[in-house]
């Protein structure tokens, strides 16, 4: 069968990596890349690093705001789809481009899968719950990375093709998790923390933050900023995009153990958050890598969908309340746990494996 993959944005295109690899063996695999992200450390590295196929049509859309960059997205993909009439498109996760792909496609009457479906953080303030809920009302396919996702669509009438299938990411990270652990000594050096080996493995804290509730409010980003600078212990902060160009205008000063730098490769933010004392994030990927490499982590936000991470106290939720974020950091590890909520990292396997199924 003739599948089209449309994705845009960093976490889709490590979400596409083991179901592409999966989908090739058996299949036909189109990918159109939105153009989303376009900076090379925001997308060509990480078809690089995860030697996924190159895009068959790069869309070129970039960035603008949601109406306008979902608007050219919609009407660049009716072109491509029309033209290839593939037999399923797959879209993943909950980005502007995940919204358009469900929709062009839909409107052209062509069955969408969707990768991550189900996920709701019930905050319809974030642009991605908008597109979640779009995008699994458009769908006739439902691959729910846990159990809880598959009873947010039961909630709201979604019972047809849906299946929990693990999820996507713990596939990917899975398969690099052995070449982890040699990267963090030349990766610390190269953060200008240590030179020597393995010096401040385990006692550092990687943060990342993009979301617009943070990056958009000065206030939340002084917040943020206060905690990190009162915390004894060095912070390395790989900066999005976004964030940086927000944060020009805030006048934020940084203590000098705070190491801001660019945003990192897969394998190197993986390497950085395995040997971390703590993850500070408002990344839904990160806070489950964190869960998945056993390091505890801080979210800088008042909700997640992630919530089997909070459950089994892994994961606090902090928003931007200083005070909150430094307690949370200096909180005990909670005991190790066997949970698997997140599957056994044979989701895309799984995932492939349902449309043969149908033939
Ligand atoms: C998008 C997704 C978000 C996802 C995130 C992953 C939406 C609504 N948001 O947020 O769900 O968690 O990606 O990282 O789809 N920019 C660059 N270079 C790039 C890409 C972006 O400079 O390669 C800058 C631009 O100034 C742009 C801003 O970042 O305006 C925001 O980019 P955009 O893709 O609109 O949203 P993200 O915040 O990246
Ligand atoms: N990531 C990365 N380099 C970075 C920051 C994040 O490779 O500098 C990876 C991270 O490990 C995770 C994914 O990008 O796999 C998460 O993407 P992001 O935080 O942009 O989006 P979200 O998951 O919140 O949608």
């Amino acid at each position: 069968m003739r599948f089209v993959s449309i994705v845009g944005a960093r976490p889709q295109f490590i979400k596409l990596a083991p179901v592409s690899q999966a989908l090739r063996r058996e299949h036909e695999e189109i990918i159109i890349h939105t153009g989303q992200h376009y900076d090379y450390r925001m997308s060509a590295q990480f078809f690089e690093e995860l030697s996924i196929p190159s895009p068959d049509y790069n869309l070129e859309v970039g960035s603008g705001p949601h109406g306008e960059q979902t608007g050219r997205m919609l009407a660049a993909i009716e072109q491509v789809l029309l033209q290839e009439r593939p037999a399923w498109v797959l879209v993943f996760g909950d980005t502007n481009s995940t919204l358009a792909g469900a929709l062009a496609a839909a409107k052209l009457h062509l069955p969408v899968a969707h990768v991550e479906a189900g996920l709701r953080s019930f905050n319809r303030e974030m642009p991605e719950e908008i597109n979640r809920i779009v995008t699994d009302h458009l769908s006739t396919r439902h691959f729910c990375p846990t159990e809880t996702a598959r009873v947010h669509l039961e909630r709201e009438g979604i019972t047809r093709g849906v299946e929990v299938v693990g999820d996507v990411m713990y596939d990917v990270l899975l398969q690099v998790r052995p070449e982890l652990e040699a990267r963090i000594d030349r990766l610390l050096a190269v953060v200008g923390i240590s030179e020597r080996m393995g010096e401040f493995a385990g006692s550092y804290v990687l943060v990342t933050i993009h979301r617009p509730a943070n990056t958009d409010d000065p206030a939340a980003m002084h917040a943020i900023a206060r905690a990190l600078n009162s915390l004894e212990m060095p912070v390395v902060f790989p900066v999005h995009p976004r964030t940086l160009h927000k944060m020009q205008g805030y006048d934020i000063r940084w203590a000098k153990h705070i190491h801001l730098i660019e945003p990192l490769g897969y394998l190197d933010m993986l390497a950085l958050q395995r040997s971390a004392y703590r993850v500070l994030t408002d990344s839904g990927g990160v806070q489950k890598e964190a869960f998945l490499l056993g390091v505890p982590c801080v979210t800088l936000r008042e909700e997640t969908e992630w919530t089997e991470t909070v459950d089994l106290g892994w994961n606090t939720l902090a928003g931007h309340r200083w005070q909150a974020i430094v307690e949370a950091v200096y909180r005990a590890a909670p005991a190790p746990t066997n949970a698997a909520p997140f599957g056994k990292g044979d989701a895309a396997e799984r995932i492939v494996r349902s449309f043969g199924d149908e033939e």
